[in-house]
């Protein structure tokens, strides 16, 4: 079953780009009359004024990846929120705002309570409070599917990793539909620069394919390096800020190591005062509003003596200075790098738990559903 792969995990990293490819067939049909198809009702649509998603664990990282799409594509106010925290202290509810559900499983018992309170909440109130929930979820036939009428299926298929990888690149998918399709309906941009976007993300599988060609083997590589290490740090910023919160969640998940996540930006603010030669720093630097801003954070830490390992599609004698490892992705549209970026980050991951001869598949402590509160 694992069709020669070592682990689930690694065959599922593998997939992506075939879940990229049914993504974009279900979501942009080429024949279809509208750009995007949701098969959201058009009600659904109307008068939106704000957004509230709710998760955890990875799905909130897709999540704050749709949070950036909404806002600057769709021009809607966007919050995210931890379910296990929205539950305690929902948000103000008004007749114009949609609340989405994030969920792989569909079966996550903080997200479905949170969700179910959502739905309780707008009882008895006019039509429009009923219809603005959403769920997005990889089995439409769970829990979640039966509670929210509003679906968007993400297409990944069955994922047995208990770390989410394929089933994470299916949800961005999900959230580059929706804010296209509602970016459309509301002329918040041009129609050419819909097709520009439209076209991008067509090349994305391809894309995929070239770095789990070309760099799997130098990440395998790249691991010997890090036996002993006991801290990771990953920086990005703008709309790889979540990125970089996925690679840290992936390296502790399997790998156990320490890791954290933050915007490139906050580090000066307290967590530079960890970096030192044992602490290497992942940074995902790629062109677009932020990336000098990038560079620059990165050469703070390089000062400490860090090791900094770049993802980047910038290959110029710059990038080459600062970084002592550079893992090349290729150059994109900034808003599409998402799905690029997180490809190596998984890799690195499956990595270093592999080689340290970990339970890669089912770490310990986790489980593929979490039901319990
Ligand atoms: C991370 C991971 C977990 C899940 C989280 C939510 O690799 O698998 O953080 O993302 O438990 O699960 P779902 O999406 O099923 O609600």
């Amino acid at each position: 079953e694992k069709q020669g792969f070592k682990h689930f995990m690694l065959k599922e990293i593998y997939e992506q780009p075939g879940v990229v490819r049914a993504c974009l067939e279900a979501y942009f049909p080429a024949s279809a009359e509208t750009p995007v198809t949701l098969g959201l009702p058009e009600e659904f649509y109307v008068d939106l004024e704000q957004i509230q998603i709710v998760a955890c664990g990875t799905s909130w990282h897709a999540a704050l990846v749709g949070k950036y799409l909404l806002e600057q594509l769709a021009e809607i106010p966007t919050q995210v929120q931890y379910a296990s925290e929205f539950r305690y202290a929902p948000s103000p509810l008004t007749a114009n705002t949609l609340t989405i559900g994030v969920t792989q499983s569909g079966e996550t018992a903080d997200t479905l309570a949170a969700l179910s309170m959502e739905k309780e909440r707008r009882q008895g109130k006019e039509a429009k409070y009923q219809v603005r929930l959403l769920g997005i979820t990889n089995r439409p036939e769970s829990t979640l599917g039966q509670m929210v009428s509003n679906i968007i299926n993400t297409h990944g298929g069955i994922e047995i990793g208990v770390a989410a990888t394929k089933t994470f690149i299916a949800q961005l998918m999900a959230f580059y539909g929706l804010a296209l399709d509602v970016a459309y309906r509301r002329q918040t941009i041009t129609a050419e620069r819909l097709t520009e976007i439209i076209a991008g993300l067509r090349q994305l599988p391809a894309e995929i394919e070239a770095i789990l060609e070309t760099q799997e083997r130098y990440i395998e590589q790249l691991v010997h390096d890090f036996a002993e290490t006991k801290d990771f740090i990953f920086v990005g910023r703008g709309i790889n800020f979540p990125i970089a919160l996925e690679g840290a969640l992936k390296l502790k998940e399997i790998s156990y190591i320490h890791a954290e996540g933050y915007p490139a930006g906050e580090m000066k603010h307290g967590p530079i005062a960890l970096l030192d030669a044992k602490v290497p720093v992942v940074a995902i630097a790629m062109p677009g509003s932020v990336y000098e801003k990038v560079i620059s954070n990165a050469q703070e830490a390089k000062a400490r003596d860090s090791r900094l390992i770049g993802v980047t599609s910038v290959n110029d004698g710059e990038a080459a200075e600062i970084f002592n490892d550079l893992i090349p992705v290729a150059e994109v549209e900034e808003l599409l790098s998402p799905i690029l970026t997180v490809i190596p980050l998984q890799l690195l991951a499956y990595h270093i738990a592999a080689r340290r001869g970990l339970d890669v598949d089912q770490p310990r402590n986790l489980a593929k559903s979490v039901t319990v509160e």
